[in-house]
């Protein structure tokens, strides 16, 4: 396993800059999860990480090596797909064997048994060795795609998005799987998602994309927390952060917008709010207000009953600030 660093890494496509001027470093044994909307940029960090994009600008260095003229065998990374990519007519044992009967791997085959049945059982698939891949639901192919990478020791592990078609159970498995084999193994592993729960449970540290750019990099704590911007809070936290105008709350603020998440909200006192609804998801429930013309949502102890239309007086508790453009301010 090794240390990823980026040094002003930049990748354009005709008038699409997809990355642009990424620095960050992968710390060796971390899990670092890339965060970002559709078309932010992620699968083509990987790409350029894995050798199968060329950089325009910038360097990337695997282990101390610049990889910058490496072909992707050369580079030593196990990369997983967005869409999953199996040789169909092979059976899930022998995809999951390929990597390492590699010219260059050349496993022994008890051991190749061995790390395969493994994996199958991590992946909950030992039941489905002997199907052809192509003989597989959609959220199989992916764990089987998940189990190629696994069955390597390489530098890196790049994973786009691997646990996207998969259902919320298995989704849910598969995380904190994820996160123990990265711990027992000590992987490095770089990982992109839109799903701000997959960063926040996995990573030990999270970065945004924001249009090319790594806009914030911190362990997940530091960015929940301490949002650079608008759009970094609005990221990370479910139900997301209220965004409105400071002057709501009357008295001095800090700067023209208030960032409120929805446990930062104090009942009881303050201004006015009209609740419009409450939705009861077992744990807790959230409750739908609004506040002159502005939508807010605040959490509230699942064992209380509100009706629609009840006023509740609410005040901001550890607001973040914001100017008018999104930035932070401190
Ligand atoms: N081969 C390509 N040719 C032209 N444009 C591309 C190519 N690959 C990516 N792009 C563009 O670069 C930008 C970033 O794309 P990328 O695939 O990295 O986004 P992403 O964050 O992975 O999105 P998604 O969540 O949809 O997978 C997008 O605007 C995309 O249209
Ligand atoms: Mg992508």
């Amino acid at each position: 396993m090794a240390e990823v660093v980026l040094e002003g890494v930049s990748k354009r496509f005709g008038d699409t800059e997809a990355v642009r001027d990424m620095s960050m470093v992968i710390p060796d044994g971390a899990f670092v999860v890339l965060l970002g909307p559709t078309g932010a940029g992620k699968t083509t960090t990987l790409r350029l990480i894995s050798g199968l994009e060329k950089l325009d600008a910038g360097r990337i260095k695997i282990g101390g090596r610049d990889v910058g003229n490496e072909t992707p065998a050369q580079r030593d990374v196990a990369m997983v797909f967005q869409q999953y990519s199996l040789y169909p007519h092979m059976s899930v044992r022998d995809n999951l064997a390929f990597p390492l009967r590699s010219p260059i791997l050349k496993t022994p085959e008890a051991e190749v048994a061995r790390k395969v049945a493994e994996i199958a059982e991590i992946l909950q698939i030992p039941h489905k060795l002997d199907n052809k891949a192509t003989e597989l639901s959609g959220g199989e192919m992916q764990r089987v795609s998940i189990g190629r990478a696994l069955v390597r020791d390489p530098a890196i592990y790049l994973m786009d998005e691997p646990l996207s078609s998969l259902d919320a159970k298995l989704r849910a498995d598969l995380r904190i799987e994820l996160k123990r084999i990265q711990g027992d193994l000590g992987s490095t592993l770089l990982y992109v998602t839109h799903d701000q729960i997959e960063a926040m449970t996995m990573a030990t540290h999270v970065g945004v994309l924001q249009e090319g750019e790594l806009v914030q990099f911190g362990t997940p704590r530091e960015v929940y927390e301490n949002p650079q911007s608008v759009y970094v809070a609005s990221r990370l936290g479910q139900p997301r952060i209220n965004i409105l105008p400071s002057e709501l709350f009357g008295g001095a603020h800090k700067g023209p917008q208030i960032g409120l998440r929805p446990e930062h909200i104090r009942q009881g006192d303050g201004v006015e709010a009209r609740i419009i609804r409450a939705e009861h998801l077992g744990d807790q429930t959230r409750l739908h207000l609004e506040l002159q013309g502005y939508s807010v949502t605040t959490l509230t102890d699942p064992h209380t009953d509100y009706a629609p239309d009840t006023i509740l007086k609410i005040s901001p508790q550890d607001p973040l600030y914001f100017d008018a453009a999104g930035a932070r301010i401190f």
